[in-house]
């Protein structure tokens, strides 16, 4: 029989304010009312736990990635479905996690930086703009996108409800969820 509650990591990466904690909270939700269980690992909530104490450095960052795809791969391989959602900015970094993990879908939040500036949700923009927080991504520090991403949201054209549609019309498509 075809199981429909295999494990999966939704990863969603993009720009500070892009969407992807709103997203991911929706997303938990249409997949709970679904009866999965599923896991969120947030970038603000790692850095708090997992990878406290980490900077925002290159080297820093890749290790946080690593981090976390590790966790999410433990839990993904049990059945548990996972979002993470962290800007991971670095290509090379995000396309390892790719190879090496079983069920990883690439979700890009693709918003433009003048439209992440703009709605600065956490001021954090304003105060990189003002040389107050280094190394900010966008700012002062890269932002790689996806080349081949296996799902794009362009969150500044469209609703939070159709970004997470999109998402689980993706899952239902390659029969991740019924
Ligand atoms: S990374 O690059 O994947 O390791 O970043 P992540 O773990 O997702 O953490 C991003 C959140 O940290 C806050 N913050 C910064 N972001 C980017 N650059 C700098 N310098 C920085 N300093 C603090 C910010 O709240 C990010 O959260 P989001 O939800 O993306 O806005």
């Amino acid at each position: 029989m075809k199981r429909k509650n295999q494990g999966f990591i939704i990863w969603l990466t993009g720009l500070s304010g892009s969407g992807k904690s709103t997203i991911a909270k929706r997303l938990e939700s249409e997949l709970k009312e679904r009866a999965l269980l599923v896991e969120v690992l947030d970038g603000d909530i790692v850095r708090m736990n997992l990878s406290k104490g980490l900077s925002f450095n290159r080297e820093d960052r890749d290790t946080n990635v690593r981090r976390v795809g590790f966790v999410a791969n433990l839990l993904s391989r049990n059945e548990v479905p996972v979002i993470v959602s962290m800007i991971s900015p670095y290509r090379d970094v995000r396309d390892e996690l790719k190879r090496t993990i079983t069920n990883f879908i690439e979700v890009y939040i693709n918003a433009p930086l003048e439209v992440c500036e703009a709605r600065d949700v956490k001021g954090l923009y304003a105060m990189a703009r003002a040389g107050q927080l280094k190394s900010f991504t966008g700012i002062d520090a890269p932002y790689e996108a996806p080349l081949t991403p296996d799902i794009i949201c362009y969150t500044s054209e469209e609703t939070i409800q159709e970004s997470v549609t999109r998402i689980t019309a993706f899952l239902e498509s390659r029969d991740y969820i019924a």
